[in-house]
């Protein structure tokens, strides 16, 4: 038996969308989930605010999410949506306030856990339902059953995933995505392009997540390029937001594989973004990934408008300059985390020891 595809979230895209939706139907106390800057610079919490009240909706607001958000500040997302009983959460932002708003909403309904049983713990009720509304076209959270939370614990990102936690539905607003800078549209382009070119290269893909990938590949691969030329009119913004919507979708199936698991040291000990970390690994995978998987490979080419590994490193670092060093002791270490992530070996191609050391080595100062 095969799991071809599971997603329940209900997907409405186009201007003006979070005014439209009906709001109603998920009660009568909203807690807002977002970061401090990108749900108000957006527009989307005043959007959001407005459709609420004209429904009748009281409103709390939890805006004291990081990036890359840490299980204690979820806890206290959730611990808060608790206090204000509230019947739903609204995540607004990148990844970091949609994944928060999920494990916040896990936490809302389970008082018992806390931030050491979050992982392991009995979930005995089921969570708040969540409505996400990106801001960035790249994580593809909005369609996830993943939160992808900082545990200091060990250092490093651990993924809180059930399919309890897929939001309700996801509102794609691509006018929510005009004032972030050009850096951060180009990075979680990358991010979107990474989820749909590990799930297409997977073990677990399927033919519906294949043709997810596809399409997610083509809108996120061209996009780059025409990120790259300065075009970015509103068009291939609402492309760019579906396309990573269908990326999310695909990891939504499969998961991500070693680019993530790679980036996170990047990530929790440099401080790069998200996008960027997995900027740093993305060509190499394709690389290696051609040693098992030739035709997938060069389809992956030709989605994007490339024809070499040398042509689709250039089209990446055209939006992310990969161009950080790091000393030997540091890189040994990132090698060491990042090779042992529980994803690294649901690739297509299972990248052996020293592998992972090439991949990281031309990174060392
Ligand atoms: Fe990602």
């Amino acid at each position: 038996m095969t799991n071809l595809f599971f997603n329940p979230v209900k997907v409405i895209s186009g201007r003006g969308c979070v005014g439209s939706f009906d709001w109603r139907s998920l009660g009568k106390k909203c807690m807002v989930v977002c970061g401090e800057r990108s749900a108000r610079l957006s527009g989307a919490l005043d959007d959001l605010k407005t459709a609420l009240s004209a429904a009748g909706i009281a409103v709390a607001v939890f805006d004291k999410v990081e990036q890359n958000p840490s299980v204690e500040t979820c806890f206290a997302a959730g611990a808060a949506a608790r206090e204000f009983k509230a019947d739903f959460i609204a995540g607004i932002g990148g990844g970091s306030p949609l994944d928060a708003a999920k494990a916040a909403a896990y936490f809302a309904a389970n008082a018992h856990l806390n931030v050491d049983t979050l992982y392991d713990g009995e979930c005995k009720s089921s969570p708040l339902p969540v409505v996400a509304i990106p801001t960035t076209a790249g994580t593809g959270s909005e369609v996830t059953q993943y939160a992808v939370l900082t545990y200091h614990k060990i250092q490093n990102k651990k993924t809180l995933k059930t399919p309890s936690i897929f939001p309700v539905a996801a509102l794609l607003d691509a006018e929510y995505t005009v004032t972030l800078p050009q850096s951060v549209t180009n990075a979680t382009a990358v991010d979107a392009l990474c989820h749909a070119i590990e799930g297409y290269l997977s073990k677990s893909a399927t033919p519906v997540s294949d043709a997810l990938a596809e399409k997610a590949i083509f809108y996120m691969g061209r996009g780059l390029r025409s990120l790259a030329d300065g075009r970015l009119d509103y068009n291939l913004r609402e492309r760019l937001l579906c396309g990573s919507m269908l990326a999310g979708m695909v990891i939504s199936v499969t998961g991500t594989s070693f680019v993530h698991s790679f980036g996170y040291p990047l990530t929790y000990f440099e401080g790069l973004s998200h996008g960027e970390a997995n900027a740093y690994f993305l060509s190499d995978f394709l690389f290696y990934s051609a040693r098992v998987a030739e035709d997938k490979v060069n389809r992956i080419y030709r989605l994007c408008g490339v024809r070499s590994n040398e042509e689709f490193r250039s089209l990446i670092e055209g939006a992310v300059p990969c161009d950080r060093k790091f000393d030997r002791d540091a890189v040994m270490k990132y090698s060491r985390i990042g090779g042992g992530g529980s994803s690294v070996n649901r690739g297509l191609y299972e990248p052996t020891p020293d592998d992972v050391y090439n991949m990281y080595k031309k990174y060392i100062v």
